[in-house]
């Protein structure tokens, strides 16, 4: 007798008030112990009183009478879970099963439009026809509700298979989810590592994205800690790294590169993302003044070896986009284009 063995017979049960579905896939049974000749199961009922709960833990005992070896004993006990006290550590991946690919975009450095690069590319893969979502993840600054105009969402919570679940909020056809949503407009937001760590890994695995085909992720600035615990909690497909072309700006790059390549990490690189790449005037929109130098981006994906996605020119456009929620990819400029190219690279490196 293993445990697995006892988790199909378990199987068997079906519950009739939860769409006939069984006691396993409704992560109700909450342990299993077996000792030479006994087997005791923990069945998990939620707080709220269950009218089925005799009938079940009967229909548990049955199951396990029927299948188990003559004389084995059988107990089935019952315990009372929150589903709101549900812990990060128990958190797991049924809220991204139907999402094709992860996508971090990170940097080795703050302030280089690491969300103001999420969010449009989001926006522009959405244009091309594919479904969305994005989680922002930074813990320190997140920007994703300015960015689009969501500030004040309130997440509605709802309640699947014994666990809470936040619901995204879906505006240019995109689902967003913001740790941002989650504190009163203008306050600080300071979070210390291990809660920083749970509050991103709640945002990505708590959130019911439903099917997707890019969950994008704007990942908090930096290399540390929460970074390695992000990508090895979170099934990342691979990482967008974002920088700006100065000189100065490749060894903070590196790092980034490094923490994906680092051997207990290994996710894949799609690429660089080279922002600011220039600065076009508005009124002259075919100029081009390389402020920062010309080709540093081309360099840089040369010599860490990635590809070069895209390049994004510094335009007073995006920033106010940015600032009053309607991201400049919604638009038709060419600014709006060099993200629908950035989306369309990414899609053909994935
Ligand atoms: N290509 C661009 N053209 C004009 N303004 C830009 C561009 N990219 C970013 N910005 C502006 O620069 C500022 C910083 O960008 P953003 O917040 O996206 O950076 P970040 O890397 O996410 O920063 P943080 O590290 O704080 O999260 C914002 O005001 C944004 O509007
Ligand atoms: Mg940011």
């Amino acid at each position: 007798m293993t445990e697995e063995l006892v988790l199909q017979w378990l199987r068997e049960v079906q519950h009739p008030g939860r769409e006939d579905k069984d006691l396993v896939s409704l992560g109700m049974v909450s342990n299993v112990e077996i000792t030479d000749g006994k087997i005791v199961v923990t069945l998990a009922f939620p707080k709220r009183p269950d009218p089925l709960k005799n009938y079940l833990v009967g229909a548990a005992q049955a199951a396990i009478y029927r299948n188990a070896p003559g004389g084995t004993e059988v107990e089935v006990k019952t315990i009372v879970k929150d589903p709101a006290k549900k812990t990060v550590n128990e958190l797991n991946l049924d809220q991204v099963r139907e999402v094709g690919h992860i996508i971090g975009i990170a940097s080795g450095k703050g302030g280089v439009g690491k969300s103001t690069v999420a969010v449009n590319l989001a926006i522009a893969l959405a244009r091309l026809g594919y479904r969305v979502g994005l989680a922002d993840a930074d813990v320190y600054g997140p920007s994703v509700p300015l960015m689009t105009g969501t500030e004040g969402y309130a997440p509605e919570m709802v309640g699947e298979e014994g666990q809470e679940l936040f619901v995204p909020i879906e505006k240019y056809n995109v689902k967003w989810m913001s740790i941002g949503y989650f504190a009163q407009a203008g306050q600080a937001l300071i979070w210390r590592g291990p809660m920083a760590c749970s509050a991103l890994k709640q945002i990505v695995l708590q959130t019911q994205w439903g099917p997707l085909d890019y969950l994008l992720i704007d990942m908090p600035p930096g290399t540390g800690d929460i970074h390695i615990s992000l990508v090895s909690d979170i099934p990342l497909s691979g990482a967008v790294i974002v920088t700006t072309p100065q000189e100065v700006a490749l060894s903070d790059v590196r790092k980034g590169v490094d923490m994906f390549r680092n051997p207990s990490v290994n996710r894949k690189i799609y690429g660089l993302v080279e922002n600011m790449a220039w600065f076009t005037p508005e009124a002259h929109p075919q100029e081009k003044y390389y402020l920062f130098g010309k080709e540093g981006g081309t360099r840089m994906a040369a010599e860490l070896d990635i590809p070069l996605l895209g390049q994004i020119p510094l335009v007073q456009g995006i920033r106010e986009g940015g600032d009053i929620g309607q991201p400049t990819a919604l638009g038709t400029r060419s600014d709006a284009l060099a993200f629908l190219d950035l989306a369309s690279k990414l899609v053909a490196a994935v």
